[in-house]
């Protein structure tokens, strides 16, 4: 990569345009060659002649994403961070320091040291383009802003409005950036470089400045004063511990660090505060796991889920059998991804509740402001029903979400056949049904795949491609790549007992059901797995979520195929029979109200299943790893003895956008590697000789012991 070209004086008369486009690379961000080229170009600009700089990017929808992660992560020691730190603190500073104003002219993202940069400038410029996001997501790797963003934001916007931004680690688009006075001025894209150019002369004219934060109206001015300053800290550090269950640090670290710099008029002091909390987070494992998983997801973007050079067919059209709960979600996240969607159901009134649910989501859109009302109407063009086959000779594919039963979709697929052409994918989106057995009802199996999508289809990243014995590269690849295109994260597993994910849950949850049956109660437990495990919710409240008529019915499948390491207890027998469904009909483990909203635990199951009142005898330790360890046995025979998926990544990945799996110990895998395959096998065995042959560790986790082995 040519330094010199990637970053670039063009003058334009007396202003220095500073243009930055990284050659040979998709985006702009601030590596190290990057920084020490614009700290020449900076130098040379300020022993020049020029009257003002203008920094702007010359990539289509990117001003700089961020500083260099990769960077980031092969820096191990408090130092390496220290140097790299100092180093940018330096050029950021020489920029504000600049006795001539910058500019910055901001179209597309600008992330992380991209904002940090700008915020250094004395104007800032942006575009009205919904690609331009201004923000500081840090927090999300598990660090703080640490090129002076913790420092220059608050000063710029007031510490509140800076408070959203960092602890949250969100991204503002153009015009709220601008009623936050985070810029300056809104743009079309069209004219953003003639009009930062022409914003530069004048300020050569009015000169540099600082901008600072104005308080408007008594109570935004009361609020700058000390004690309402503390008490909103206050709120903001209580809310992140709850929000964090403790487990996050960066978070509460960027708060510190704002607390303790806002207002200081020592910059050099401030911004060697913000170093000292960046270091501190930054050497932690949990910013280490979270780059990790940052990176899992981004290797997703890359693959196309087969080997070699096979192509994915394009889709620009499909059809959703079934407008049900999941038909309903994957025509809603198709079509609003400009996919021409049909919905075919038995029934009409299924297929208006579909579409209602697609609508109902779009209106959320436009109420939320993040969709104009035209693109509502779009949308909702990209979206029809019918109860017959019309149109389906031309679809790209088509996506079976009928019900759960081998019989019927059998015989729903061999008729689908029949009305779609010759390369038209059919994909199923069973949860527990076997593909290559639905497969044998196709005339033509190499075109059939399995498309497990996650309830709620919106918000659920994951999908598991299932790759049937017959299923060919074409079809695995064009379902791959479809997944990409409706927002999702596709994972290739193979066929098998609840593929990949619900395999390897279904375990935990019917721990939990045994750990109830030994004296454990629904609150300690969920609470256990929740707040000190880092579970998005407890097991009980998740087995609500899912119905746990579904879950017994899935266990029942599972001991079947997958012998005595599922073992159903007596208690989830009886919860069966005791009407209990979970949320949907608002009586399982806890109480619901009408509209869903979790309630008290409803302490009646107890007598129900014949249990006498809990006495929470086992410690949160033993709990924890009763929850988890078999779910890494069952992941150890997944990737090693079985090959569902081929890499340790792919089970960390699914897991975590799958169940939520806490992202800050990385993925199942990764945690396993850091209690390490011996303790684990040998804690197993004691399980095993406390409570039954379930706990029994397989054959690949005990080899792993012996040859001290991890899974990375
Ligand atoms: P649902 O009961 O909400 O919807 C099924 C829909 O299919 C109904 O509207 C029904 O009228 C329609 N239908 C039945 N036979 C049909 C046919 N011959 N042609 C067209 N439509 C027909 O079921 P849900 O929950 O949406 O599940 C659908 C599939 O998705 C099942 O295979 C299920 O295992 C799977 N799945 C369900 C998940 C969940 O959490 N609900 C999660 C992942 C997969």
């Amino acid at each position: 990569m040519s330094i010199q070209e990637s970053v670039r004086i063009v003058p334009k008369g007396d202003i220095a345009l500073i243009e930055l486009d990284l050659v040979g690379e998709k985006v702009n961000k601030l590596s190290t060659p990057v920084m020490f080229r614009l700290q020449e170009i900076i130098t040379e600009i300020a022993q020049g002649t020029y009257k003002a700089a203008v920094i702007i990017s010359r990539k289509p929808s990117i001003f700089i994403a961020g500083a260099d992660i990769e960077e980031i992560r092969s820096m191990k020691k408090v130092e390496d961070y220290k140097s790299a730190v100092n180093k940018a603190h330096a050029i950021f500073n020489l920029i504000e320091d600049m006795t001539i104003p910058v500019i910055a002219a901001v179209n597309g993202a600008c992330m992380g040291g991209g904002c940090e940069l700008i915020l250094a400038c004395d104007y800032r410029i942006a575009t009205d383009e919904t690609s331009t996001k201004i923000g500081l997501p840090e927090v999300k790797l598990g660090i703080i802003p640490g090129f002076g963003g913790c420092v220059r934001l608050p000063r710029t916007i007031g510490y509140q409005a800076a408070l959203d931004i960092i602890v949250q680690g969100k991204a503002v688009d153009s015009r709220k950036a601008e009623k936050l006075g985070l810029v300056d001025k809104v743009v079309s894209s069209q004219i953003l470089e003639e009009k930062a150019l022409e914003m530069a002369r004048e300020a050569a004219t009015t000169g540099k400045r600082v901008k600072r934060f104005q308080p408007h109206g008594l109570m935004a001015v009361a609020m700058e004063l000390a004690p309402a300053r503390a008490f909103v800290i206050g709120k903001w550090k209580d809310g992140t511990k709850k929000q964090t269950g403790g487990h996050y640090p960066a978070p509460l670290k960027a708060i510190d660090v704002i607390e303790k710099t806002y207002g200081m008029g020592n910059r050099e002091k401030a911004l060697s505060i913000e170093l000292d909390g960046f270091c501190e987070v930054a050497v932690t494992d949990v910013s280490k796991n979270l780059i990790n998983v940052f990176y899992l997801m981004e290797s997703v973007k890359k693959k196309t889920g087969v080997q070699g050079e096979v192509k994915a067919r394009p889709v620009s059209s499909l059809a959703v059998l079934g407008a049900g709960t999941m038909g309903g979600g994957v025509a809603y996240v198709a079509a609003d991804k400009g996919i021409d969607v049909r919905l075919k159901d038995i029934n009409n009134q299924a297929i208006a509740i579909g579409l209602k649910h697609a609508r109902d989501l779009w209106d959320k859109l436009v109420k939320k402001r993040k969709i104009t009302s035209y693109e509502f109407q779009r949308k909702m063009a990209k979206v029809s029903g019918g109860l017959d086959y019309a149109g389906f000779g031309q679809l790209d594919v088509v996506i079976e979400a009928i019900v759960e039963d081998m019989n019927v979709k059998k015989k729903v697929l061999a008729e689908t056949e029949k009305h779609v052409k010759k390369d038209c994918v059919i994909a199923t989106n069973t949860s527990s049904l076997s593909v290559n057995e639905m497969a044998k009802a196709m005339a033509n199996p190499s075109n059939f795949v399995g498309m497990h999508f996650f309830n709620p289809v919106h918000k659920m990243p994951l999908v598991e491609v299932i790759r049937g014995e017959k299923s060919s590269d074409e079809a695995v690849a064009t379902i791959f790549e479809l997944s990409k295109k409706m927002g999702k994260l596709p994972v290739v597993v193979k066929d098998g007992p609840g593929f990949l994910v619900n395999r390897i849950l279904v375990p935990y949850l019917i721990e939990a059901a045994w750990l109830l049956e030994d004296g454990m109660s629904i609150e300690t437990v969920d609470r256990r797995f929740k707040k000190e495990f880092g579970m998005p919710m407890g097991p009980y409240t998740l087995m609500d979520e899912i119905g746990i008529d579904v879950c017994i019915k899935v266990s029942k499948i599972f001991h079947e195929s997958l012998g005595s390491r599922i073992m159903i207890p007596p208690t989830m027998k009886k919860l069966s029979q005791s009407g209990r469904l979970g949320k949907k009909n608002r009586k399982g483990f806890y109480l619901y109200d009408e509209k869903g909203k979790q309630l008290e635990i409803d302490t009646t199951v107890y007598a129900d299943l014949g249990l006498p009142t809990p006495s929470d005898k086992l410690s949160a330790d033993e709990t924890i790893r009763r929850g988890i360890f078999p779910m890494i046995n069952e992941a150890a025979l997944s990737l090693i003895e079985e090959r569902i998926v081929e890499t340790p990544d792919e089970v960390d990945l699914a897991m975590i956008t799958g169940t939520g799996f806490p992202p800050f110990r990385g993925g199942l895998l990764r945690y396993a590697d850091t209690v390490g395959a011996n303790a684990i096998c040998d804690e197993l065995e004691v399980l095993a000789g406390k409570y039954g042959e379930r706990f029994k560790p397989c054959t690949p986790l005990k080899n792993m012991a012996k040859t001290d082995r991890r899974f990375y």
